[in-house]
């Protein structure tokens, strides 16, 4: 039994020494208001660690790489690739569930490898899923780059679903843009026939509820921006190059496209084509969608700048109600060891001249920005 001093107090519960009391009274102040102190401070109970193992709700390592987040009301969907069991897509896509951000909930591999076509299964590819919301259709639409294990096959795979969590059903595998750029014969990945390849990629909703698929295309050398039709199932047509698409850092090659957009600006980070090896990240902005794009360069300072922090680029979250504010999603691939490899966000904070800078942290909160 807990043991009471009762020569303090006097039959109220009051402390009779003036020192109890005012100790007493400051302590149920300091009761009242830590809780509003940490609400307006963002804090809410959580904060990222970057680079070290994310656990779920359930305590197990969160296993969703190459992120893309939707919200949904006041929910954040984080999709990405599940590795547990290594390279290639031996899982399917996993799908976990948010209110703060901190915690994630695992709903489930909302596309199991079995929902895609046996070709991009187990020693096959699915890579860098992203979803969106169509308003029209009220279905969540999956993109995502399916290949087969030399990245040859090189496509776009497209899937449907009537809830955030799923089941996503598989729709169809394509490659978006089939203009010939005077692609070789003997090309491994019979562009001529089949036209340019389709591998790192992303979504992008845009205010006026278009959307567009942005993709490392002609065998990594350009990177395609291409509207989409409006059910979002494939490019809008007939593809204008220019009208309704875009070559983009033609011949630069650039990979892990990872869009936002401010004050009617487009932003987009993208990495340079080093396998699962880091690079320096770049960043180009545009007043239009479909280009031209004034590349910016790396928007990272400091130690392992030129590595980005020894990551790459997947996505990057608007922070609700902070016009401004973004989260850097990005992953810190272990080629030997995938599963293990590990997500990396940063805060994003755009400088009144539009510019910003990524800055390595080794822990972090929301109260980042709440200044802003
Ligand atoms: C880099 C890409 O960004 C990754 O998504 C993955 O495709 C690796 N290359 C494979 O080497």
């Amino acid at each position: 039994m807990m043991n009471i001093q009762p020569s303090s107090e006097n039959q109220f519960g009051l402390p009779t020494n003036p020192v109890a009391m005012i100790w007493k009274r400051c302590c149920r102040w300091l009761a009242l208001i830590a809780p509003l102190g940490l609400a307006a401070s963002g804090w809410a109970g959580g904060e990222f660690r970057p680079g070290e193992v994310w656990l779920d709700t359930a305590g197990k390592p969160i296993q969703a790489h190459s992120a893309g987040i939707l919200l949904v009301g006041k929910t954040y969907y984080w999709y990405g690739e599940d590795k547990t069991l290594g390279d290639f897509n031996k899982t399917g896509v996993s799908c976990y569930s948010s209110t703060d951000l901190y915690h994630w909930k695992h709903e489930g591999v909302v596309l199991p490898k079995q929902a895609v076509p046996p070709a991009f299964r187990d020693n096959g590819i699915c890579e860098r899923p992203k979803v969106i919301f169509n308003a029209r259709t009220r279905k969540y639409v999956m993109w995502m780059h399916l290949d087969d294990s030399k990245y040859h096959v090189a496509s776009a795979g497209i899937a449907l679903g009537d809830q955030p969590t799923g089941p996503f059903v598989f729709q169809a595998a394509l490659r978006p843009i089939t203009d010939d750029f005077g692609y070789k014969e003997n090309d491994p990945n019979r562009q001529k026939q089949l036209g340019g390849t389709y591998r790192d990629m992303n979504l992008f909703l845009d205010d006026d509820g278009k959307a567009y698929a942005i993709y490392s295309s002609e065998g990594n050398a350009t990177m395609y921006v291409v509207r989409l039709n409006a059910d979002f199932t494939g490019p809008e047509t007939p593809t204008v190059p220019g009208k309704t698409w875009a070559r983009v850092f033609i011949g630069k090659s650039r990979e892990a496209p990872a869009p936002f957009k401010h004050q009617g600006r487009y932003y987009l980070i993208t990495s340079a084509c080093t396998g699962w090896a880091p690079n320096a990240a770049s960043y180009a902005v545009a007043g239009n969608i479909l280009g031209p794009w004034e590349t910016k360069g790396n928007p990272c300072v400091g130690a392992e700048a030129e590595k980005t922090f020894r990551s790459q680029s997947t996505f990057v979250l608007p922070v609700a109600g902070k016009p401004g504010c973004f989260i850097f999603m990005a992953d810190r691939w272990f080629k030997d060891k995938l599963e293990d490899s590990r997500y990396i966000w940063l805060p994003l904070i755009l400088k009144p001249d539009g510019s910003f800078t990524l800055e390595w942290r080794e822990k972090w909160d929301l109260s980042v920005f709440e200044m802003k």
